[in-house]
């Protein structure tokens, strides 16, 4: 299979370079070393269309397809890897969820501030005892009248403090399992919803990660979506695409460190010769580069599908599996070829290997790919 760019996909790809150059590289260790949220950037990336790239015009969005989002998630990531997750969660998980799920009023209401970055999402499945295990929830949502009351605690939650919105999942019905689970779209400032702990992270350290509680938290029914019953089902399809990017992602990091290590290989000498010039640096190259532009291949494969509205869950897992891998091989691999220094803060790489190791880890470990993919394979 080949892929041809439209122009309009080269475009948004070229855009995204140059906001990812110009904007975010520059301050991007710098946000990783002081924990800071890019609210700026994030505001730009709305006014770009980054933050809802694949929504209707009608909605504000973009109205683009999913190739040119992997291909923006990329560029994106490529500099800053917080930033990447940040527009992922907000493209893939919210706005894609609520434009595909949603009522028209919850469209109008929502999903059109989300799509052009004035609002901010994130989507709350994990919980401390529901991470790999999501149809686990211990979230309640009782039914009082117009209002659903939520109790619970949700962890792990990406851009949960900077959130104007969050899609949660809780039990309306624990007696029917995961069956009973059910969706809400919950404001930040309702009364009872909080954040309660911000995570201290390895790496993507410039997105924030946290914990929220609901305590008799009164969502109003026009906020539940599609139907009692419908919220695993609802977040497991998202999560399909949220794959998609978190694997586009992972395969910016893993360009990052072939760049670097091939900048560096050039530039920097041993035994009288720059060290490209030795086999063991450029096995290490070719190696990168070939696993890289397999990711990729992948990545547009599952994109492909999912813009001709086939199934795509089997092919963005495999896509997430195998970039996720990729990307902390080749960070790996670009902190060996530069040596003692590629252990240190002030080059870049070693970002790269603290940023890559999550996305072996979120929107389904690596062990759940595989679990999706031979269930695809044996049904
Ligand atoms: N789309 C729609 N529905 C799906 C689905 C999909 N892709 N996969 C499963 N379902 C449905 C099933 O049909 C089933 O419903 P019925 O019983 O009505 O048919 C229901 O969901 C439960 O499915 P299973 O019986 O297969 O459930 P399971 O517990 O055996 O396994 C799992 C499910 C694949 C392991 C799933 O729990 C899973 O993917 N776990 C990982 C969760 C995850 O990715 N978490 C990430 C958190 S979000 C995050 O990280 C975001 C962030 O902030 C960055």
């Amino acid at each position: 299979m080949t892929f041809e760019f439209t122009e309009t996909q080269l475009m948004i790809q070229e855009t995204a370079r140059k906001f990812a150059e110009e904007v975010l590289a520059p301050s991007a260790d710098e946000r990783d070393e002081k924990e800071q949220f890019p609210y700026d950037a994030v505001k730009q990336m709305g006014e770009l269309g980054f933050m809802g790239m694949m929504v209707g015009e009608q909605y504000g969005g973009a109205g683009l397809d999913t190739i040119s989002y992997v291909l923006a998630m990329e560029e994106i990531s490529k500099a800053d890897a917080s930033a990447g997750v940040i527009m992922s969660v907000n493209n893939s998980l919210v706005c894609w969820g609520l434009e595909t799920f949603g009522t028209d009023e919850q469209k109008e209401k929502y999903l059109r501030e989300l799509a052009t970055g004035k609002k901010l999402g994130a989507f709350a499945l994990s919980e401390p005892e529901a991470g790999s295990d999501a149809t686990n929830q211990r979230t309640t949502a009782e039914r009082d009248g117009d209002f659903y009351v939520l109790n619970g605690m949700k962890n792990f939650i990406t851009n949960g403090a900077n959130a104007d919105v969050v899609l949660v999942m809780a039990q309306t019905d624990k007696t029917k399992g995961h069956r009973g689970v059910s969706a809400f779209i919950v404001e930040k400032g309702t009364p009872g919803f909080s954040v309660a702990k911000k995570e201290k992270k390895l790496g993507i350290r410039s997105s924030d990660t946290v914990s929220l509680s609901f305590s008799d938290c009164r969502v109003p029914k026009a906020n539940l979506i599609k139907e009692e019953g419908f919220g695993i089902k609802f977040a497991l399809r998202t999560l399909d695409g949220g794959r998609i990017g978190i694997a586009s992602q992972a395969l910016g990091i893993a360009q990052a460190s072939l760049d670097a290590s091939v900048k560096y290989s050039k530039e920097r000498k041993a035994f009288d010769k720059p060290i490209a010039n030795l086999q063991a640096i450029q096995f290490k190259l070719a190696d990168m580069a070939t696993n890289i532009q397999a990711a990729r291949l992948l990545i547009l494969t599952a994109a492909s599908q999912k813009d001709k509205n086939e199934n795509y869950g089997q092919a963005a897992a495999m896509a997430k599996l195998f970039a996720s891998k990729v990307a902390v091989q080749a960070a790996l691999e670009a902190i060996q070829i530069h040596g003692g220094y590629g252990y240190m803060r002030e080059y870049k790489v070693e970002r790269y290997l603290r940023d890559a190791k999550i996305t072996e880890i979120y929107e389904g470990t690596s062990e759940i790919q595989r679990i999706v993919i031979a269930r695809s394979l044996l049904q």
